[in-house]
């Protein structure tokens, strides 16, 4: 049977079958609510660190089943997911704690406001102590890796990007990992300073991490002033490196081109993502049939955005961690139609074999999609 009989079958048992039922009645959502993936955790505190970014302390919530947190690697992030107003969303936070604290019950994770940010805004601005919220296991390969790095890390952070450079300084203070860390820290001005007492706190103490603070937008006596660049990483570059990059895009591009300078390798230079880009010549809206297991939604979805955003729109809980093509949580397939796919070789790759990650997937014409779950 070819692939649209196949599909034409499911569809006649599932519109047979269709009740119009509440999504939230659906498979997928009792499917996402069991997965041990998830963990149920409360805002034990919540700490200002700068005018538009704040940690929070998530602590098990017992009272829904959490009775531990799960370990993390330095580096690792976890996805929160949210219902806002009818409409399901995810985003992932690296989690920027003493990874060792995660034994005893304790996560922090670090929030900067995104301009017209969903989730991100209704963090800083909703939530308080007390409030419960659901996260994802910790995921990701960002950070050290001894069998692959070399002991000389070289970090680039800009902006909120520092956040996973506080776990893998953490980790090299507790010994956990043995390798020496710089990290570049680029701000706009003094009070755009994430975490700068604990920065300050560890440069004073620590032999084996060191945290350069440049800041770009203002001159301040303690701090470097302007754009990271070949003369500050000159004398913390050795014989061999390891370079691990947080930030904007924009930065990775200047980054590189100076490091090309060094000769680092590209195999020694490592990135976490968290942004997808790409804007279509056109905007144009398409027809979106979701067939989850044994349920067909149907709703649209615009050539400008992902089609793992028209789903959680259309209050989908399809699934998904990074948000970015890399953990291949999202996989799905497609049965009809054509996407432009942004993302690494790896995610293009499975697309030849039907296969795509929504979250990096942008319609191109009317789509039909099975969640492959
Ligand atoms: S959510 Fe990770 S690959 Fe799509």
């Amino acid at each position: 049977m070819d692939k649209i009989e196949k599909l034409k079958k499911v569809r006649n048992d599932i519109i047979k079958d269709y009740s119009g039922r509440d999504i939230k009645d659906t498979n997928i959502d009792t499917l996402v609510k069991d997965s041990k993936d998830l963990q149920y955790v409360i805002i034990k505190d919540i700490i200002s660190e700068t005018k538009d970014t704040k940690s929070f302390i998530l602590i098990p919530d017992k009272s829904k089943g959490t009775d531990s947190l799960e370990p993390f690697k330095a580096g690792q992030y976890i996805s929160l997911k949210m219902f806002i107003d009818e409409e399901y969303a995810t985003r992932a936070y690296s989690l920027s704690s003493r990874p060792s604290l995660a034994k005893k019950g304790e996560y922090r994770i670090t929030i900067k406001r995104v301009e017209n940010g969903l989730v991100s805004n209704i963090m800083l601005d909703n939530m308080k102590v007390g409030d419960g919220l659901t996260i994802s296991r910790p995921m990701g390969e960002f950070g050290y890796n001894e069998i692959r790095d070399e002991k000389n890390i070289i970090g680039i952070a800009g902006g909120s990007g520092i956040t996973p450079f506080m776990a893998i300084a953490y980790s090299i203070i507790d010994k956990e990992i043995d390798a020496n860390l710089t990290v570049f820290y680029s701000a706009k001005t003094k009070d755009d300073i994430i975490f700068r007492n604990e920065i300050e706190s560890i440069n004073k103490k620590s032999r084996k991490v060191k945290f350069v603070i440049t800041l770009t937008r203002e001159e301040a006596d303690e701090y470097l002033y302007g754009h990271i660049n070949k003369e500050m990483l000159e004398p913390y570059i050795k014989e061999f490196n390891t370079v691990l990059m947080c930030g904007p895009k924009t930065l990775y591009k200047t980054m590189n081109e100076i490091l090309m300078e060094f000769d680092i390798p590209k195999k020694c230079v490592h990135y976490e993502n968290f942004q997808v880009d790409y804007t279509p010549s056109e905007i144009k809206k398409y027809s979106l049939k979701v067939i989850l297991k044994d349920d067909l939604v149907e709703t649209t979805c615009k050539s400008d955005e992902t089609l793992l955003v028209a789903m959680e729109k259309a209050n989908i809980k399809a699934p998904s961690m990074c948000r970015v093509g890399i953990c291949g949580y999202c996989r799905s397939i497609l049965l009809e139609g054509n996407v432009k796919m942004i993302g690494s070789s790896m995610v293009k790759a499975m697309n030849e074999n039907d296969y795509i990650h929504p979250c990096v997937s942008y319609p191109e014409s009317d789509i039909v999609l099975r969640l492959d779950i």
